[in-house]
């Protein structure tokens, strides 16, 4: 097993690729922190990990807000006494033109899927510059890569975290500590069924659109990232790697 004796915190990971994501590294030998803004979806993922008898911690976390990610880690560091890989997951949109979006989704948008990551990777980072041993890996979307139709600023904020771990990856690479992304493409997810359910045929697009030929699974995202944090990665840092079928190619 690839994170034997590892902490990992994953945030998002009530459900969706989060889920898949902890119980990946769960299965890889890591003890988790299971973070959600849902309680109980984290309850739920935290024993599926305990059944499968490693170690879980299911914390309530609205990564938006710093002081709810200083006590996540906090909580963490009380019960496994250290951090040694952050997964930063959460994250949500609100498909729509961007001509017909409001300022509050955009405020929303933001907050979540770029501020996230910030709050949580600051939170973490003085323990790991401390041990000078440190994987974090966000997941970020080939919206920011190339962007998406109906989703403006979600893909700007994703290209956000993408510039921001880039340069998180050259601050800290003296310290021990890689910095990556994963960005995947469509992926069946309880997020997805929502974008999705305005319009029956994107599915099917996509589907003949992906030279794959099928929507990716949250499996498929968690076997990227369970390689991008563990040590035989440790050549690699700065890093963005698309899981999506071949959907895009850069
Ligand atoms: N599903 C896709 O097609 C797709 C494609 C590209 C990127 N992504 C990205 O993958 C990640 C996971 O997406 P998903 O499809 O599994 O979504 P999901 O909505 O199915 O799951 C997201 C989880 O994040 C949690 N969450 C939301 N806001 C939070 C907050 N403020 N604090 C803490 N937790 C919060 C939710 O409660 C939920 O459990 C996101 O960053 C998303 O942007 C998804």
């Amino acid at each position: 097993m690839r994170l034997n004796d590892k902490v990992a915190v994953v945030t998002g990971a009530g459900r969706g690729i989060g889920r898949a994501i902890a119980l990946k590294l769960a299965r890889e030998g890591a003890k988790v922190c299971v973070a959600d803004l849902d309680q109980v979806s984290a309850g739920k993922v935290a024993k599926e990990i305990l059944d499968m008898g490693r170690e879980a911690l299911a914390v309530r976390v609205d990564v938006t807000d710093y002081s709810d990610v200083e006590e996540m880690v906090n909580k963490a560091l009380d019960v496994f006494g250290m951090i040694d890989i952050l997964v930063n997951n959460a994250g949500w949109d609100k498909a729509e033109p961007f001509l017909e979006s409001t300022q509050e989704t955009w405020d929303k948008v933001i907050a979540i899927n770029f501020r996230g990551p910030i709050n949580c990777t600051r939170a973490v980072l003085p323990h790991m510059v401390q041990r000078k041993y440190g994987k974090i890996l966000s997941i970020a979307s080939d919206a920011g890569r190339v962007g998406s139709s109906g989703e403006a600023v979600y893909s700007g904020a994703k290209g956000g975290v993408i510039a921001f771990s880039k340069t998180i990856a050259r601050e800290m690479s003296r310290f021990g500590i890689n910095v990556n992304c994963v960005c995947p493409g469509p992926t069946e997810t309880p997020l997805f069924d929502e974008i999705a359910s305005g319009n029956p045929k994107l599915a099917e697009g996509l589907k003949r659109a992906i030279p794959l030929r099928r929507l990716g699974k949250p499996g498929d995202i968690a076997n990227a990232v369970a390689f991008l944090v563990s040590d035989e990665a440790e050549y690699i840092t700065g890093q963005t790697l698309s899981v999506s079928g071949g959907l895009t190619m850069i």
